[in-house]
């Protein structure tokens, strides 16, 4: 549109020839596409990632829903490394103290806080709110909301239950955490960061097992977009939607190849190099790289592809 408006005037207004003006138009468009390429190579090899703890404050908590498995247990150890005292936040109780001790051995100077909770059983305010009540005077800085569930099935063969834990899991956690640490976070004196997993799915329309979940996960995308753009919390919170591929997990049960399945680790390490800069990201340069020329395809091919995808799912899986 800006090219076409670009092209008009160069035709009418200086009075160059069309000729010229689709030469001339057509150097801009490349001019664009290099810079944007440039920028993309600075972003995933060059751009240094922020300082955390100078930027959320030292001393202060991260709180991790979906905490004891894949990509929340690896935000749980990174946020650690990097000093923060972790909240973990799951179903099973067993599992949230089993690592819990893992925590305090990668770093013996952080706090670890365990709050066992339900995400399916519980989606009322008054449980959010009870629950949570016992954490609500810590210094929480960041919030990673990450519990979510995968996509399993196409739409026609998915039982109403499970329809209904899609959007359990994967819309009303989100909400009601973000909710539940708004006015908190808006009050500290430092900025706090707020992480939302979403997927690449979450990114296009697409056909097959997608559709349910991406338009789910797609949720995720537009509140931190939404939050983000809002200039009366942008100096205070720093909003982040990371929409992953595929990552090895217990869920899935892919099997990390460094090509197509990252790791656990390789998601976290990448998604908190983006913090503080990027409102929406692929996270790992292999997911930036992939979700990137997903945006290429044409829409008529998505069935092809989202089978073609489904194929390597089933490929990568370990049992
Ligand atoms: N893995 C991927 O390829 C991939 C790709 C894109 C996006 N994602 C997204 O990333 C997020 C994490 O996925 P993941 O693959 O890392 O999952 P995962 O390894 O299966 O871990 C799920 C975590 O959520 C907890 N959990 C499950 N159901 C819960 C419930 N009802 N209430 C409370 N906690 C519950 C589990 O705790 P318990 O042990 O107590 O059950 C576990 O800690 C999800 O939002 C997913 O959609 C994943």
């Amino acid at each position: 549109m800006a090219l076409t408006l670009i092209a008009l005037t160069n035709f009418f207004y200086f009075g160059l020839t069309l000729k010229e003006s689709i030469f001339y138009i057509f150097c801009l468009y490349i001019l664009i596409k290099a810079l944007k390429l440039l920028y993309f190579f600075y972003k995933i090899f060059i751009r240094e990632r922020k300082n955390l703890k100078g930027e959320y404050g030292s001393n202060t908590w991260a709180l991790v829903t979906g905490a004891t498995e894949g990509i929340g247990k690896a935000f749980c150890e990174e946020l650690a490394i990097a000093g923060f005292n972790i909240i973990l936040v799951s179903r099973t109780e067993d599992k949230l103290a089993k690592v819990a001790c893992e925590i305090r051995e990668i770093n013996p100077e952080v706090k670890v806080s365990i709050i066992p909770f339900n995400f399916a059983e519980k989606t009322c305010s008054d449980q959010y709110i009870n629950s949570f009540n016992e954490i609500m005077d810590y210094d929480i800085s960041i919030l990673v909301n990450n519990v979510g569930i995968t996509m399993k099935d196409k739409f026609e063969n998915l039982s109403f239950e499970e329809i209904n834990s899609y959007i359990d899991l994967n819309i009303t956690p989100q909400t009601m955490m973000t909710k539940l640490l708004f006015s908190t976070t808006l009050k500290r004196d430092k900025k706090s960061a707020i992480i939302n997993i979403s997927s690449t799915a979450s990114n296009v329309a697409a056909p097959n097992r997608f559709s349910l979940y991406g338009a789910t996960k797609s949720f995720n995308d537009y509140l931190s977009l939404g939050l983000g753009k809002d200039t009366n919390y942008k100096s205070k919170i720093d909003f982040m939607c990371v929409k992953p591929m595929m990552v090895e997990s217990f869920q899935t049960n892919y099997k990390a190849n460094g090509i197509t399945v990252i790791t656990a680790k390789q998601c976290v390490t990448g998604s908190l190099n983006c913090l503080g800069y990027d409102v929406s990201t692929f996270g790992h340069w292999i997911h930036q790289i992939q979700g990137n020329l997903l945006t290429l395809v044409p829409e008529e091919m998505f069935l092809f592809l989202t089978s073609f995808i489904v194929m390597i799912m089933k490929k990568n899986k370990t049992k």
